[in-house]
């Protein structure tokens, strides 16, 4: 059966006092539970105290981006191998904020998607349409070339060892949630992209939805047939609320 995902992206929020109030919750609540996993994605400063205090814990740690290059004269960016170093099991790739905020296209994407695989890390990749693009009706032309660009460049087999988020970006941070049903349409489309190059890892590849996931429509989503867990933003910075969706994701 096809693991499940609970990752907080915790964005450009934080402190070392308020981390250690929220890590300390997760620490005490979360209970590991056959077949899910769960992770937070903080800011690189913070990935020695992350890591300080829940190794041990069933809660993993990542990154929200890397750099393509694996080392070099790239002022301000941060390899995947400086995110290993630190422990990092997760590094969230092509998030729709980086792509249009920071301007990153498809193809840095892929080469970010591979570069993280090259030190061993498992890539979140992030794919989503614009409300425009929905209303226009392009929804699956706009994933299907996300996720299609990044398994030209790193074949199906990278899909191995990664995850697939799916977070359309009218529903981020807006607390407009995309319904099941418009979800469950989106992933089954990206799962049967991905079983056209090879059935078994389609099978097997965790499809996550993000998107103001709440304790209250967590369930819900996590019961659909093709959705194997969340990104979860706001959410994960509260404790209660992370908890209560981490647990919405056990069976
Ligand atoms: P949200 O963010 O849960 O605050 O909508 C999700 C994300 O951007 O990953």
């Amino acid at each position: 059966m096809r693991c499940r995902l609970v990752a907080g992206n915790w964005k450009m929020h934080g402190s070392l006092a308020a981390n250690q109030a929220l890590l300390a919750a997760l620490k005490a609540r979360l209970r590991q539970v056959e077949g899910v996993s769960y992770a937070v994605c903080v800011p690189f400063p913070y990935l020695n105290q992350v890591s300080a205090a829940l190794t041990g814990t069933p809660v993993a740690w990542g990154a929200q981006t890397l750099s393509e290059h694996d080392a070099g004269a790239y002022t301000g960016e941060v390899s995947g191998a400086m995110l290993r170093e630190f422990g990092c099991r997760y590094v969230i790739v092509g998030h729709s904020e980086r792509r249009s905020l920071f301007g990153e296209t498809d193809q840095q994407v892929a080469a970010k998607f591979m570069a993280a695989q090259r030190c061993g890390l498992v890539p979140i990749l992030c794919v989503g349409e614009t409300l425009e693009q929905r209303e226009r009706g392009d929804t699956q032309e706009v994933v299907g070339r996300q996720f299609e660009t990044v398994l030209n460049a790193a074949g199906i087999a990278g899909f191995v060892s990664a995850a697939l988020a799916y977070e359309p970006v009218w529903a981020i941070g807006t607390g407009k949630t995309a319904t099941p049903a418009q979800v469950q349409e989106v992933h089954a489309f990206l799962r049967a992209l991905a079983a056209k190059r090879d059935q078994g890892i389609a099978q097997e590849l965790s499809v996550l939805y993000g998107g103001s996931v709440k304790p209250g429509n967590a369930k819900e989503l996590f019961a659909m047939a093709d959705v194997d867990g969340g990104l979860i933003g706001g959410a994960s910075l509260v404790a209660d609320d992370f908890v209560a969706i981490c647990e919405a994701a056990s069976r």
